[in-house]
This record gives structure tokens, C-alpha cells and sequence, in this order.
């Protein structure tokens, strides 16, 4: 009997392969860093070919370190970046350009057009999405419109598109595949049909030609070619980063919500399992869809997406030099008790959720002739916390209910002092599960379910356990302090770029 679940996960900067034994524990992992590329301001592109061969890597390593052959891997799932476009040659797979990345703003005047032309609202009522330039269907349409020959080359069928789920399958076994929980990410599904939407394939210009079909998160999508592990191993689990790490944290009932504090920050709410329009902002997504044909059963999620989290710590090291690497941002930053009046408002991309201002750009306010290296790193901290606070603020209005706890996960939520100021800002526990990998678990989740590895989703709420809860203690005067000075800092990022 196969031992293994084997996780893909493919994020914004690092390609991961973890085995899951049947306690949901991790059996081994093997990672390797993705190089980002900025060619212009406002533009952040991927080698797709590059991800491929790295993700291929890490999943070959990782069974190797644990003697593992395809026979003792009951299923793949696969957990990956969202909204993240690649266009590709069907008959050689070869990509026809650098994968547009789910952060670039290239389309925002785009964007702008369709605003002003009054289509926001129409695509918030199909896709559940917020007309912007970080989901994929501006993205798809600015390479078709200049890749040579891509429109006439689509139009005949010669090419395929697809976000990084639907890539990686592809190259695993030649089908084109995506899941609902990713393409609810491109603004091109509507969230009822669960399908393409002939409207906004018409309003976006997109040939459904170049599409994916779009298969359950949970069932047999596909096998693996022999060629990549010795034998074939099915394709059983599917599903976005953010969705998958939902799943992982088994939030599984409405009401239950995690943070994700990877590249960015992505908290995510069940909404059940109708889709119901957000009036806050928010985006409404597809968690997941477990079980193919009539059994098939989509859960709803309302999400707050921010664009800068962990990356500022990153910046911290590779732009500014002040740390050499990200685990020492906490004992720079408690070199201080507090950031001495320096608000950092990291909107190097813009700012997401609940702002979606493409033209705000990042803005350090409150310097002073004392402010050093370590209120600047405490300030950024800071600022990925005051971030999750005006996300909850929204999601709380849009699902009438008062969050009780929220579940943390991604590389940053090790960090213990943005985790007790998290918690201190939101006036809510935060609690970080014992299992932080949580976006490959929740993609092996969703394969073994599938596979019967695992009997079903009260197995997922069973394994889950705490690490450590972080309860909050500050006085309401000192947390109102801070959350006004951010307020007053994010208005002087605005609309900053002309
Ligand atoms: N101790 C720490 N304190 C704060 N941030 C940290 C710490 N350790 C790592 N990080 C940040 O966490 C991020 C990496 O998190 P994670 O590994 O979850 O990201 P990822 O999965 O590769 O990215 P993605 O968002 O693309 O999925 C980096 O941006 C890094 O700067
Ligand atoms: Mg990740």
C-alpha cells in the first residue's frame, strides 16, 4: 500500500515538494528558490520553463531522500501561485513568453479602460472579483496581443494558455487542466457555472480556444507520464495557494478564517457553499470543489488579498541590506519596544484589498533625526499586521459575524512578535497550527480524499493541532493610536504614481 502523498508546491518564490504520510506528517521536502525578474517598473515576470524544471526537481529529490519509487505515492497534489498567466506551444510545450506574474501592473490602464467603459460591476457579479490588474484575464489578453502571430496562432488552436496549475500538468502529463479554484482566479469563470463565461471571454477578447477545462480540486484529474517518476501517478489534487492552505487549516465550516504571511498576505473566510457577493470589497473565490460530476460539492471563500507581506522582509535584506536574512528581522526589531513614530506603508505594487489602488507606491512617513535600522524593521513588521487588520475589518462587515480566532500559516508566521502584534491590532487570538506548511498539506488533503488515502474532510479537522495561541494584550487606547497613524500613513501612499 503507498505510503506518501506527494505536494507540489509551487509559489512566487520557491518551488517545494513535500511527501505527507498518512498522520499528515512531513516525511521530507526539498525546495528551490525561482529567480524574479523586473524588466520595468511595475512589471514582475517568470522563467515558466525554469519553474517546470525546478518543480520537476524537487519532487524527483524528495522521493529520492526517502527511497521512494511512484508505487509508494498514493497521489500528487498540486498547490501553486495564483492568477499567474503562461501562454505555451501545444505541439512542443515550449512557453511563448515569461510568465506574467500575479503582482505585475502592466494592465492596470487597462483595467482603467474597462472601469470607465462601466464593466466593473458586471464582472464582480460573475467572477466575484474586483476589476484589477492582478488576476489573469488582462494579463492573458496583453500577451496575445503582443506575442507575434498569438491571436492567429490561438485562433487555429496551436496554443495554449493557463495559470501555473494547468502549466505543470500539462508538462506532467499533456492534458490541459486547470481546477475551479484557480480559474475563479483568472475573471474569465463564472462563479455559478463553475465554467468559462462567454461574456467575459467576449469583454477580455480571449479565444476559448487557449483555455484549460476545468476538472474538480478534489478527484482523478490525470496521470503522470511514466517518463517523470518510473511509473504513473495520478493527479488527484488541484487547487490555488491560498485555497489549499484554507484546506490545510481546515477551516472547513462558514465563519472559520486563516492569514496566510508568505510573499504576500492572503486572508481567506467559508462563505458556504452558495456564492454571495461581497459589499465590502473582498473578493468571493472558489475554495475548492471535492468530488467530480453529481457528487461534486463547491465551498465559497471571501478573500482579502495584500500584495506585500513577507516580501517586505525580503526588501529589508536584498534592497536595503539591513539584515542577511529574513529571521533576523525579529531581533533587529526588538532592539526597540516600539517603531518611534515610523510608519511604513509597503505599497511597492500597489495596494490590494479592501484598497485596490494600482498607483499607490511604497511610503516611509514619521521619520525623525532617532529613527534607525531598527524602527524601520520593526515598521515594516508592523505594516504587514496593519494590513490584515483593514482586511478583517472588511470581511467581518461582509459576513456579519465577529472572527473568534484566526489561523496563521507561511513563512512569516514563525515570526513571534508579528504574530502577538497581529494579534494585539485585530484584538483577536491568533493561533499557528503545529503543521505551518499548510498550503502543500491542503493540496495532499485534497489528492488523498480523492484517492481514499485519506476516508474524507473530518480526517483534516482531526489532524489538525495548535502550535501556539497568541492572545491579545494590548489596552484599546494604544491599538487605536497605532491604527490611526497607519490610516494617516496610508493616505499619503495613495494615488501616488500620475
Ligand atoms: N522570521 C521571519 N520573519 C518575517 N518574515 C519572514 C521570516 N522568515 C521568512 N519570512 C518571509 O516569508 C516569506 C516566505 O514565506 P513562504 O515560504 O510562505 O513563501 P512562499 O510560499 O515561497 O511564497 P508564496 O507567497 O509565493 O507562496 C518571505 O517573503 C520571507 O521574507
Ligand atoms: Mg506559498
Amino acid at each position: 500500500m503507498s505510503r506518501y502523498i506527494l505536494a507540489l508546491d509551487q509559489g512566487t518564490t520557491s518551488s517545494r515538494a513535500i511527501l505527507f504520510d498518512r498522520a499528515g506528517r512531513v516525511c521530507g521536502s526539498a525546495q528551490r528558490e525561482l529567480s524574479q525578474s523586473f524588466p520595468q517598473p511595475g512589471w514582475v515576470e517568470h522563467d515558466a520553463q525554469a519553474i517546470w524544471t525546478a518543480q520537476l526537481a524537487v519532487a524527483r529529490a524528495v522521493m529520492a531522500t526517502a527511497q521512494a519509487s511512484a508505487s509508494d505515492v498514493a497521489a500528487i497534489g498540486i498547490a501553486n501561485q495564483r492568477e499567474t498567466i503562461v501562454l505555451w506551444d501545444r505541439a512542443t510545450g515550449v512557453p511563448l513568453a515569461p510568465a506574467i506574474v500575479w503582482q505585475d501592473r502592466r494592465t492596470a490602464g487597462a483595467c482603467d479602460a474597462l472601469r470607465a467603459a462601466g464593466h466593473a460591476a458586471q464582472i464582480a457579479e460573475r467572477t466575484g472579483l474586483v476589476l484589477d490588474a492582478y488576476f489573469s484575464a488582462t494579463k492573458l489578453r496583453w500577451l496575445l496581443d503582443h506575442v507575434p502571430h498569438a491571436r492567429q496562432r490561438a485562433a487555429r488552436g496551436e496554443l495554449a494558455a493557463g495559470t501555473i496549475d494547468s502549466w505543470l500538468i500539462f508538462k506532467l502529463s499533456g492534458r490541459h487542466l486547470s481546477d475551479t479554484s484557480n480559474a475563479s482566479r483568472t475573471m474569465l469563470m463564472n462563479l455559478q457555472s463553475l465554467d468559462w463565461d462567454a461574456d467575459m471571454l467576449a469583454l477580455f477578447d480571449i479565444p476559448g480556444a487557449v483555455l484549460p477545462e476545468i476538472v474538480a480540486s478534489s478527484a482523478v484529474a490525470c496521470m503522470t507520464d511514466p517518463v517523470w517518476f518510473g511509473a504513473p501517478i495520478p493527479i488527484a489534487g488541484i487547487a490555488g495557494d491560498q485555497q489549499a492552505a484554507t484546506f490545510g487549516q481546515a477551516c472547513l465550516k462558514p465563519g472559520m478564517a486563516k492569514n496566510t504571511y508568505g510573499t504576500g498576505c492572503f486572508m481567506l473566510m467559508h462563505a458556504g457553499s452558495m456564492p454571495r457577493p461581497s459589499h465590502n470589497d473582498l473578493l468571493v473565490t472558489v475554495g475548492w470543489t471535492l468530488g467530480a460530476g453529481a457528487a461534486a460539492r463547491t465551498d465559497y471563500l471571501l478573500e482579502g488579498s495584500v500584495f506585500m507581506a513577507g516580501a517586505i522582509v525580503q526588501w529589508l535584506r536584498d534592497g536595503l541590506g539591513i539584515i542577511d536574512s529574513a529571521a533576523q528581522v525579529e531581533q533587529l526589531a526588538r532592539e526597540v519596544p516600539d517603531a518611534g513614530g515610523v510608519v511604513l506603508i509597503p505599497a511597492f505594487t500597489g495596494l490590494g484589498a479592501p484598497h485596490w489602488d494600482p498607483y499607490a507606491r511604497g511610503t516611509i512617513v514619521g521619520l525623525s533625526r532617532g529613527s534607525g535600522r531598527a524602527h524601520i524593521a520593526r515598521a515594516a513588521l508592523e505594516s504587514i499586521a496593519y494590513q490584515s487588520v483593514d482586511v478583517l475589518a472588511a470581511m467581518e462587515k461582509d459576513a456579519g459575524i465577529r472572527l473568534h480566532e484566526l489561523r496563521v500559516d507561511g513563512g512569516a508566521a514563525c515570526n513571534d512578535l508579528l504574530m502577538q502584534f497581529q494579534a494585539d491590532m485585530l484584538d483577536v487570538p491568533v493561533v499557528r497550527p503545529a503543521v505551518t506548511e499548510t498550503t502543500a498539506l491542503g493540496a495532499a488533503y485534497l489528492a488523498g480524499i480523492a484517492t481514499g488515502f485519506w476516508a474524507g474532510t473530518d480526517e483534516v479537522t482531526a489532524q489538525w493541532c495548535i502550535d501556539r495561541t497568541f492572545l491579545p494584550q494590548m489596552d484599546a487606547d494604544q491599538r487605536g493610536m497605532r491604527l490611526h497613524a497607519w490610516q494617516r500613513g496610508l493616505a499619503r501612499a495613495r494615488a501616488w504614481i500620475e
